[in-house]
């Protein structure tokens, strides 16, 4: 972040006062107004964030209007084609690619880490079977803070690194887990022979009974959808991980709390949301009476999977998720699936609709991950638990940038009052 040496002038009645301007390396301008309560005692107002940066950052940088998606300079489809989801995480934590003996020595870190505490499947059957599985990881990882004490001291840089290192790879864990928990299947152990997406297919879907062979194109797929939802600069989740841990919490309780913001439907739930949606659709003769439905101000029915607060244009993560989508469904044969028939179906109307059109509203990543995990047999309540895997490692990157920021404060935004002002107590009697 530079200095400009230009300055944005404040005028209030007959004071003015000149604003600091940032430059940052991609994106607009920034007006600071850090000082300006001090000096002016007035606060700035912008509830839902919508032109207000939070924090600076050198992880991610989006330019919503030209579908621009960067992780640490490297656009998003060249990762998605070139790389795979444990080399990004490395680039997203430590803010290079790594060479071939970085990676070695990263991915043999993770795969170290894979299983979780013996006692903590003890936390899983305490749960009702039909508990949705982002309830289960939300308590479970909240609770990881419980059994490894050696990495909860945010200040000690060896900590903070193992704690990394644990979140990375017992997450795929835990969400194999309570998906196993949730169709009464016994839990399946990591395997350290396999790669990360390998790996979680596996712990998803084999079971004693017989041997599981992955398939090499599904498991591509997988880390495909890892890698495409790593990071996403100061997102609801992430902002919530970085306000959570701005008071110093552990790194367990705050990525828990990211767990909880993504599972909202605005956000990281919309995938399982779109599903459903598309499901009550159901037949490509009713995509109308639902198109309707969502442009009607009165229902508050929306497309799930279409729109997004940042692009404008098109969602760069969902150019190559539709892609993939192709070849999955081509893969499993099931191209021809009334569900997935729908899908096309309300993409094509809702792409054709000027109400769609002139609000810039087009599918995002979370309609096409969902059309790919369904796909691949996963439950709809499954999809925000694997968008929570992927995005671990966005948390804790963006976590540990806060923690190594030597000016991180605690995060305390202002507000605009609009309660009654001071009055004096009522004695009970005389109310
Ligand atoms: N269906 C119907 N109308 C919509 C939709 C939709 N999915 N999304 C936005 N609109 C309309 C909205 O009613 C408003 O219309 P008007 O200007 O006439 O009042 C206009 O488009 C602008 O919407 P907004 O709510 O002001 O936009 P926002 O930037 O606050 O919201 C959003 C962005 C993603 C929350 C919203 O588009 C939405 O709810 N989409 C469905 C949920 C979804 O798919 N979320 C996943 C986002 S991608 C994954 C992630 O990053 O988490």
């Amino acid at each position: 972040m530079a200095d400009t040496n230009k300055t944005a002038t404040l005028t209030i009645g007959n004071s003015s006062y000149d604003l600091p301007i940032l430059s940052p390396t991609e994106g607009p301008d920034v007006i600071d107004v850090r000082k300006l309560y001090g000096q002016a005692d007035v606060f700035t107002y912008d509830p839902g964030f919508t032109s207000t940066a939070s924090c600076d950052s050198a992880i991610t940088f989006i330019d919503g209007e030209e579908g621009v998606l960067l992780h640490r300079g490297y656009p998003i489809d060249q990762l998605a084609s070139k790389s795979h989801y444990l080399e990004v995480c490395y680039l997203l934590l430590y803010g290079e690619l790594p060479t071939a003996a970085q990676l070695e020595d990263f991915e043999s870190r993770v795969t170290n880490h894979t299983m979780v505490h013996e006692q903590m499947h003890r936390f899983f059957t305490g749960f009702r079977r039909d508990a949705h599985p982002m309830a289960i990881m939300t308590g479970v990882v909240g609770a990881m803070s419980a059994f490894y004490h050696d990495s909860l001291d945010i200040q000690d840089p060896w900590h903070r690194e193992v704690a990394s290192i644990r979140l990375i790879a017992k997450m795929p864990t835990i969400a194999a887990m309570a998906f196993k928990y949730s169709v009464g299947q016994p839990f399946v152990y990591p395997r350290n022979d396999l790669d990360y997406a390998s790996n979680f297919l596996r712990m998803c879907f084999a079971v004693p009974a017989e041997e599981y062979e992955v398939n090499p194109i599904l498991a591509r797929a997988m880390d495909r959808i890892f890698t495409l939802h790593a990071d996403h600069e100061q997102n609801a989740s992430t902002s919530t991980v970085r306000l959570a841990s701005s008071s110093g919490a552990n790194p367990f309780a705050c990525i828990a709390a990211g767990i909880a913001c993504l599972w909202g439907p605005a956000h990281g739930g919309a995938n399982q949301a779109a599903l459903e949606s598309l499901k009550e659709i159901g037949t490509p003769d009713r995509i109308p009476e639902f198109i309707a439905r969502a442009k009607d101000k009165d229902d508050p029915f929306r497309l799930m999977g279409f729109g997004h607060r940042v692009y404008k244009n098109f969602d760069p993560r969902a150019t190559v998720m539709k892609q993939s989508a192709d070849e999955v469904l081509e893969l499993l044969g099931v191209e021809n699936n009334p569900l997935l028939q729908v899908a096309k179906q309300v993409e094509k109307t809702a792409l054709e609709d000027p109400y769609f059109i002139e609000r810039k509203l087009f599918p995002n990543v979370d309609f096409y991950s969902g059309i790919i995990l369904e796909a691949m047999g996963f439950p709809t309540s499954m999809f925000t638990p694997i968008f929570a895997v992927s995005r671990t490692v966005g948390w804790i990157s963006q976590w540990k940038e806060m923690i190594e920021d030597p000016q991180m404060k605690i995060g305390r935004p202002r507000q605009l009052y609009t309660g009654v002002s001071a009055r004096e107590y009522v004695d009970v009697e005389n109310r």
